[in-house]
């Protein structure tokens, strides 16, 4: 039988969903049929892009809230689910903290440490601790887990030692959810990206030869868009997606696969 890729009467929530990747996701999934509850930290940014999933046809509302306060989190979600009733879908988008530098390792401060962590691995799993219980309850849930191919692969002169180790770490607990909530009909998975939209200027520009040195990795010769990222969470999020659980995905413009 070939199963559905519609996401008619289901409720998404993307964190970060303000801007680029997340905005795009969002387009995607309301495009399919979704409610999308659009989260960012920056008020104003959910709700211009709620205002324009609505003005391209879809269903959104926003929520603005801090994904690394628990607290927050969680009222948040129960206002939600007090308002829409349900919430299958969660794509926890959000991930690079605010104003945040890379810098190697031995460069970063102490007091620099924490963000990334506080934002992949706390933030995110304050998003599943608070909605996974009612996705169990109801037999049915999706939770997309944003990343990067950082969590994967180390590039020389990234500065990546907190992002990578931040967005590896939660790669690892998704996997160990998976096998938590599936026999629950929850499936929990990772996207990890490559060279995206928010990156454009400094890559075509080619200022930083780092990013050059990946971007000649790159085999599509492409900049990833929110709308690419979206199509893989409409299938990972959609009754077409059942069978895949607890995996990492690396979309990325083929850049681990040739030179
Ligand atoms: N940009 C890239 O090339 C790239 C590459 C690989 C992976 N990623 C991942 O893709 C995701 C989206 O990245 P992007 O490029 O769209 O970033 P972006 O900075 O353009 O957008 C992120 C959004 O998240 C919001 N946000 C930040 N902190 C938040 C918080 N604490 N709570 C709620 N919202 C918050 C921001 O206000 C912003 O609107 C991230 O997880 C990032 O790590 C990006």
């Amino acid at each position: 039988m070939v199963t559905s890729f519609s996401l008619k009467d289901r409720v998404a929530v993307v964190t970060g969903g303000g801007q680029n990747t997340g905005l795009g996701i969002a387009h995607t999934l309301a495009a399919a049929g979704a409610h999308v509850i659009v989260n960012d930290i920056a008020a104003e940014r959910a709700e211009e892009a709620a205002a324009s999933v609505r003005e391209a046809g879809g269903s959104a509302t926003a929520a603005p809230f801090d994904i690394t306060s628990y607290e927050d989190v969680v009222s948040a979600m129960k206002r939600v689910r007090s308002d829409i009733g349900r919430i299958d879908i969660l794509v926890n988008n959000a991930g690079l903290p605010a104003g945040s530098q890379m810098l190697p390792f031995l460069d970063t401060p102490r007091n620099e440490w924490n963000p990334y962590l506080d934002i992949n691995i706390y933030g995110s799993l304050h998003m599943m601790h608070a909605l996974l219980p009612g996705m169990i309850e109801q037999g049915w849930g999706r939770v997309v887990q944003i990343s990067s191919g950082s969590g994967s692969v180390a590039s020389r002169g990234l500065g990546g030692t907190f992002y990578g180790a931040s967005k590896a770490g939660i790669e690892g607990a998704v996997r160990h959810i998976a096998t938590e909530v599936g026999p629950m009909g929850v499936t929990v998975n990772t996207l990890a990206l490559g060279l995206m939209e928010k990156l454009r200027d400094v890559i075509e520009s080619k200022a930083s030869p780092m990013l050059n040195a990946i971007w000649e990795g790159n085999v599509m010769q492409r900049i990833g868009t929110g709308e690419d990222v979206g199509a893989a969470c409409l299938w990972l999020c959609s009754d077409a997606g059942e069978f895949v659980s607890g995996q990492t995905i690396h979309l990325n413009g083929g850049s681990f696969s040739g030179r």
